[in-house]
């Protein structure tokens, strides 16, 4: 069972290490009060954080001097702790940080008539067009179909990537589909007590009429579920086939005011709430 930062500290500090000459950076407000044995050539905790975008090096003195930054679930309360931030998994009130410098978290704004693959054999405008640099070595997460638009989150982090794309996750994803009304009132409860599709049941999480004009409409789907055309096939299925699709969230992460093909840095907050979303 994991203890609270509170727990920790309030336990009886571990005896320093036979050997162990401690050194003014040990020190916090308090003293030494973990007992994380240094990464010899580690990089100071202080520095990891600020570099990781938590703040200054300031604040990041002051988050560890509190008892707030954790190193593989240890609470570290030294601002010379040295780490290694490739390896060791750092928190900040118990969110994960991205502490490796190595690691990339991109959101794409896809248009309509953009592949989701970093090349094609037949010459179509892919994702990859898109991406500043060193784009070709991101992995896509998941797939959007050739016309929807919207958010694709791309990383080279391979375990965050291949967790949020497994359907035992169950991250939620919403689009927003724009359909032939007029409406039925049930519409909401029969997407999301499930339809039968050709490979089985599929059902909505959450489901609302965002606007109706004239004899269209624009609905919200959001779904924990992957399988290929679903929004398409499923608001087919209830009679209502889309006519344009545009995913607008991902977990925690919105597509806002992302221009069509433009692409941002994931903060460093969402990259946390990516992480806590599917267990990291
Ligand atoms: N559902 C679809 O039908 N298409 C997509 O691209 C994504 C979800």
């Amino acid at each position: 069972m994991r203890t609270s930062g509170r727990d920790r500290r309030d336990r009886a500090r571990p005896p320093a290490p036979v050997g162990h000459a401690f050194d003014d950076d040990d020190f916090g407000p308090e003293g030494p009060r973990d007992s994380l044995t240094d990464v010899p050539g580690g990089v100071r905790l202080q520095k990891v954080l600020a570099a990781a975008g938590v703040g200054s090096r300031r604040h990041c003195e002051e988050l560890i001097g509190e008892g707030r930054v954790e190193v593989d679930g240890e609470v570290v309360r030294r601002y010379g702790a040295r780490v290694d931030p490739e390896h060791q998994v750092i928190r900040v009130d118990g969110r994960r940080i991205p502490s490796s410098e190595k690691l990339v978290y991109v959101a794409l704004n896809k248009p309509a008539g953009v592949l989701t693959s970093m090349s094609d054999s037949r010459g179509r405008k892919t994702i990859a067009d898109l991406l500043p640099g060193d784009g070709e070595r991101l992995f896509h997460v998941g797939r959007l179909d050739y016309d929807t638009e919207g958010l694709m989150l791309l990383t080279n982090d391979g375990e965050l990537a291949h967790r949020l794309a497994h359907p035992r996750y169950g991250v939620l994803k919403t689009y927003l589909a724009d359909v032939p009304g007029p409406l039925p009132r049930d519409l909401g409860r029969r997407l999301m007590s499930g339809v039968e599709l050709d490979d089985g049941p599929a059902a909505a999480d959450k489901f609302r009429v965002v606007e109706r004009a004239g004899n269209r409409a624009l609905v919200e789907i959001t779904l924990h579920e992957g399988r290929k055309h679903i929004v398409r096939r499923m608001l087919a299925a209830v009679g209502h086939p889309v006519s344009r699709l545009v995913r607008t969230q991902v977990g925690p992460v919105s597509l806002g005011s992302l221009r069509p093909g433009a692409t941002r840095k994931l903060t460093t907050r969402e990259i946390g709430d990516l992480y806590a979303a599917v267990g990291l």
